[in-house]
Parts: C-alpha cells; structure tokens; sequence
C-alpha cells in the first residue's frame, strides 16, 4: 500500500497530486498515528508537506518511529534551508523538491522502490514482503474493477519487481510454499501463473523487463474472472452450458477492463485475451490459430493449464508435476510442443525427447 502524509491545514499542493492516478495513495493527515503493525503493510511513504513548527516536526519524528524499513520519499521545499536540515536531520535521503514536474517525482519514486527491493532481496522475509506486495496489487485490481476505475499499473510494476527479484535469487521454493497457502483461490492461482510464467521466462534467458512483463501478464490473466459471479466461479462439479457460456468471457471481459482502464502493454492485453487458445483453433473466445498465436501467449497458455493441474482445491488433490506434464503432453496439436518440452525441463527438471536450447528468444 502507498500512503502520502499531509496536512489538513497547509499542504503543499505538490505535482504528486498529478501522478495520483498511477500510483493510488491513500492520504492520512500528519495528525494520524500509524501502527508499526499497520507499517508492516507499507510499500511506500510520502511526506507531502511543509514542516512549520517544532509540534509538527515531533508528529513527523513519531511517524518515522514507526516505518523503520519502509522506503520514505520527502517532497519539500529545498529552497528552504531550515526544512532541508530537519528532513536531513530525521535521516531521510530521498527529498524531492515541491516544485518538480510529475515525470520527475515518477522517477524520483520508482528510483527508491527499486532500491528497496534490490536490498531487500536477501532478507529473510523477502518472501512475505512480495506477498504484501502482490496482495496489494491484487486487491486494488478488485478495487478499480469493482469500482469501474483506473487501474494501479505501478502497484503491479511493485508487485513483478519483488516476485522477479525472488525468483532470480533461488528463493522459489519460500515464495511458492506462501503462494500455496493464500485463502484466496482466485489470488493463489493468479500468482502460481504469474510466478511459473517468470520461471520459464528465466530459464529461456530473457531480459530483467520482460521477465516483469511476463509476470505482470501473469497476475492479470484472470481478470475477467472477477466479472464472473461466485456462485459459479466457485461451483466444484460440471457447469451448466449456460453456466460455461458465462466463464469462456472471462477472457475478453478481462482484456477489454484491461484496453480500458491500464496504461499495461497491448502483449499484456493479448495474453489475457488469448491465454485459452489452442493452435488448433479449438480453444476460446476467438478460437484463434497456431498463424495467430504469439509465443507469448503460447508461454502463458502453458503456466497457466500447468498451474491449474498442480494446484490444490477445496474438491480436488494437486496433480503431481510430472503428470500433469503427461496430460498437457497429450494435448497432441493444442500446445507448442516446443516450449512445452522447454518449460518441463526450465520449471520441473523433466525432459521430453529432445529440448532444443538454442531458443532463446520468445518475447
Ligand atoms: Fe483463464
Ligand atoms: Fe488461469
């Protein structure tokens, strides 16, 4: 969560009220107490206002008590001598000055999350961080669909860095082991998707971006899920056709919110508009072709049934990794039979026939 701190009484009217939209602070008044508890769900702090008197500066010293490892951006007037050594003084580092244009203050922000995240990668509780992280991101999705309103594209740049980070520091094993007890079932899939599509995207050596593109795409992907009512979503036994009917739109109604409401690429929009395609023409909602379906997708498409097989349900067991590669081996002509065999060897260890190494470039 990114929490911006004013004054009620004489804020700075700073250009951060511009980048409002991308990166959806919640607003608490200098007056506010936060918890150490409440800070533990902190992705970010910023100070947005002018410090004027010695009871204000005790409020701002009491707040920083409790957001110790919380990544903090001061926006103040560093024209100011008295308002620079005080922030210097509480040992903040990453001051702003109020007047910068909201592309700099863009940059100036995501500088510190991604240096936070670059420290924090080896920590113990890493793993649990990215959680709160990708949480967060997952939430506001439900939030803005809910509400019909914009999506918080940098909540999720946040949420890929920390899943990205961990996944190419050998800490897969911890992060999936939290992935598999999350109470949502709709959440855990997302990021079981997310997080095996970022494995393979690693094992095929492509770039840091597109390995947070890919995992971006993964917490996406079932978006239009959330326009699907429960009762059916969450029916354990065989759906009616009309019941069907409703579930197969679940990746177009996702696409569109996504054109409509994200600043998220069109390759991002495409693989959750494709990722129940088969290059058949079988699958759904386009029944597109194989001439028709990106790599991308074809990588999505295979994290995403994989997931599915393996995952736990309140109705079913997990299928074993290797026999849910078996059943997507025996999808014949439905899957890319080249990257399938790259994928069971990148994500599981195992090999079917002969993996071609030399395909390195997918995205
Ligand atoms: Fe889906
Ligand atoms: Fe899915």
């Amino acid at each position: 969560m990114f929490l911006r701190v004013l004054d009620g009484k004489a804020p700075y009217i700073s250009s951060l009220r511009a980048v409002e939209d991308r990166y959806g602070f919640f607003d608490i008044d200098i007056e506010d107490n936060i918890q150490t508890s409440e800070a533990e769900y902190l992705s970010l702090v910023v100070f947005d206002l002018k410090v004027t008197c010695e009871r204000q500066r005790s409020h701002v010293r009491r707040l920083l008590l409790a957001l110790t490892d919380v990544p903090v951006v001061v926006i103040c007037d560093m024209k100011s001598q008295s308002e620079r050594a005080f922030w210097s003084g509480a040992g903040m580092k990453n001051l702003v000055h109020k007047n910068e244009t909201p592309a700099i203050i863009m940059t100036a922000i995501s500088k510190v999350m991604e240096d936070y995240i670059h420290a924090i990668r080896h920590a113990e509780n890493a793993p649990a961080i990215a959680m709160k992280a990708a949480n967060a991101a997952m939430t506001s999705m439900a939030n803005s669909v809910k509400s019909n309103e914009a999506l918080r594209d940098q909540m999720l740049d946040v949420a890929a860095q920390h899943i990205v980070s961990l996944l190419n520091n050998n800490r897969a094993s911890d992060w999936l082991s939290i992935v598999e007890m999350h109470h949502s079932q709709t959440f855990q899939h997302s990021m079981s998707v997310a997080s095996n599509l970022t494995l393979f995207a690693i094992g095929l050596g492509l770039s840091p971006k597109e390995q947070c593109h890919m995992t971006k795409a993964g917490l996406m992907h079932d978006l239009g899920k959330l326009f699907v009512p429960l009762d059916i979503l969450d029916k354990p036994g065989k759906l009616a056709p009309d019941e069907y009917r409703i579930v197969k739109e679940h990746p177009r109604t996702g696409a569109d919110f996504l054109s409509e409401h994200s600043c998220l690429p069109q390759s991002i929009i495409d693989m959750t508009r494709s990722h129940h395609e088969f290059l058949d023409g079988s699958g759904y909602p386009d029944g597109l072709t194989a001439e028709n379906i990106q790599p991308m997708v074809r990588m999505m498409t295979i994290a995403d049934i994989f997931s599915a097989l393996t995952e736990k349900r309140a109705y079913k067991e997990g299928y074993s990794p290797r026999v849910a590669l078996g059943m997507m081996w025996d999808m014949g002509g439905k899957l890319d039979a080249e990257l399938l065999k790259q994928f069971a060897y990148i994500v599981c260890g195992t090999r079917f026939g002969k993996v071609d190494t030399s395909r390195r470039s997918v995205a």
